[in-house]
């Protein structure tokens, strides 16, 4: 028989996973919303994976659309028909927790936490937001920042501004830019784009406290100050482009690379995009701040994947986790993706100043969760969330948005 090298160190390999105990043969079907630009942290982890276990034959199975807007819908289908994939990506927190969990429809992963000694690599509060009734339901891959404003700083500089620190700042900022012939001095995309701006523009406004009171019921959306939030968020459409509706978040920063706007609200997956896509350096190529009112804060939400009950392919997924939540797996993905590692461990000295920067300001600012990528609000706020927000861009009216986030708020039992 004569083999080739390669197959002869596959098979190689694969003795020695067997040796191991690990599992030497198989399928799995990992499932996410990560594809086209967004693919590469992903495929840098399947690869450390298959490099394990390489007699497994992984299917990366992902229904494109930012946010995951459009593979939650498949996800749904496939859970309620009774196909769920092997493993899925889901943001930590609610978006887990009050959907498929109260469901019954997944594994508890304590055990593989403790086994696995993540309980003392995780932040607590982060194993926190993956808890409820006496589990941990996933495993987190990253940490991401939604709280960021991204610029071009050689832009700036020929327009002669800087990054506005405050929305009031902003808005001047923005006329300024407007005069100088600026038609969108803000880009924005898509609905959850603009959602994503609502949330920093409203934190900017509350103040973290106010924000984590508006989730715990605390303050109501019919408060003064919420009602404010929507007005300025209002001024601050009035400096968006016009087309929004049509661009992908990656299509929105590339108008940040080409200098047809100024300023774009973004999570940090835009400083995965610049670097690993287009290939742009930190703070030459790409600048950022925090996005204006909310210096200091640190608006956190979580990938992280889990495992559905009745998965396929089940040792092969847990083998799946235990590599996403690995130092090494972690330290693969998040240098490309722009977010920071989940656990504390990792190793800065392979990420971006991006990167470092935001792990300097995890440590030392007060974190608050994201609601738009699923940390704070339950599914039922979120997912109806947009058609206020769609509402609000055709009407203006802050005091009717506010009323109807209200309803909304009380429906979804917020406060309760
Ligand atoms: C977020 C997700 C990020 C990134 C982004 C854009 O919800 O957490 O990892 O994929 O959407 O699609």
């Amino acid at each position: 028989m004569n083999l080739s090298l390669a197959k002869k160190t596959a098979l190689l390999a694969a003795a020695l996973a067997a040796a191991s105990g690990a599992s030497a043969a198989g399928k799995l079907e990992i499932f996410s919303w990560w594809s086209g630009d967004e693919g590469p942290a992903l495929e840098a982890l399947i690869k450390l994976y298959r490099q394990k276990y390489p007699a497994v034959a992984v299917d990366n199975a992902t229904v494109s659309g930012g946010a995951g807007t459009n593979a939650k819908a498949v996800l749904k289908t496939r859970m309620l028909g009774g196909t769920p994939p092997d493993s899925f990506q889901v943001h930590a927190g609610q978006e887990l927790i009050g959907t498929w969990v109260v469901a019954n429809r997944m594994e508890d992963l304590s055990g593989l936490f403790r086994t696995e000694g993540w309980s003392k690599v995780y932040p607590k509060d982060l194993v926190t937001l993956l808890s409820s009734k006496g589990g941990i339901w996933s495993v987190p891959v990253n940490v991401h920042r939604s709280n960021v404003m991204w610029y071009n700083p050689a832009k700036l500089r020929a327009w002669g501004v800087t990054p506005p620190k405050t929305w009031n700042e902003f808005l001047t900022t923005c006329a300024a830019l407007k005069r100088k012939g600026v038609a969108a001095p803000l880009v924005m995309g898509e609905n959850w784009t603009q959602q994503h701006l609502w949330e920093s523009v409203m934190i900017g406004t509350l103040g973290a406290q106010g924000w984590q009171d508006l989730w715990s019921g605390k303050t109501k959306f019919t408060d003064p100050k919420v009602v404010q939030g929507f007005t300025t968020f209002g001024r601050v459409l009035d400096c968006a482009n016009k087309d929004a509706s049509g661009l992908s978040w990656q299509q929105a920063s590339d108008r940040i690379v080409d200098g047809t706007s100024a300023f774009n609200i973004m999570g940090d997956w835009a400083a995965g995009y610049f670097t690993t896509t287009k290939k742009l350096r930190p703070s030459t190529g790409f600048g950022w701040a925090a996005s204006p009112g909310t210096s200091g804060t640190f608006v956190m939400l979580a990938d992280s994947f889990g495992l559905p009950k009745g998965a396929k392919n089940r040792a092969e997924a847990l083998n799946w986790l235990r590599v996403l939540g690995s130092k090494a797996g972690q330290d693969a993905f998040n240098p490309l993706k722009g977010s920071i590692a989940a656990r504390t461990d990792s190793d800065l000295s392979k990420y971006s100043t991006y990167s470092k920067s935001a792990a300097a300001d995890w440590r030392k600012n007060r974190i608050v969760g994201s609601m738009v990528h699923g940390a704070v609000a339950p599914e039922s706020f979120m997912s109806a969330f947009g058609a206020v927000v769609d509402q609000f861009v055709a009407s203006r009216n802050a005091q009717a948005a506010a009323n109807a986030a209200g309803q909304l708020a009380t429906r979804s039992g917020i406060g309760r």
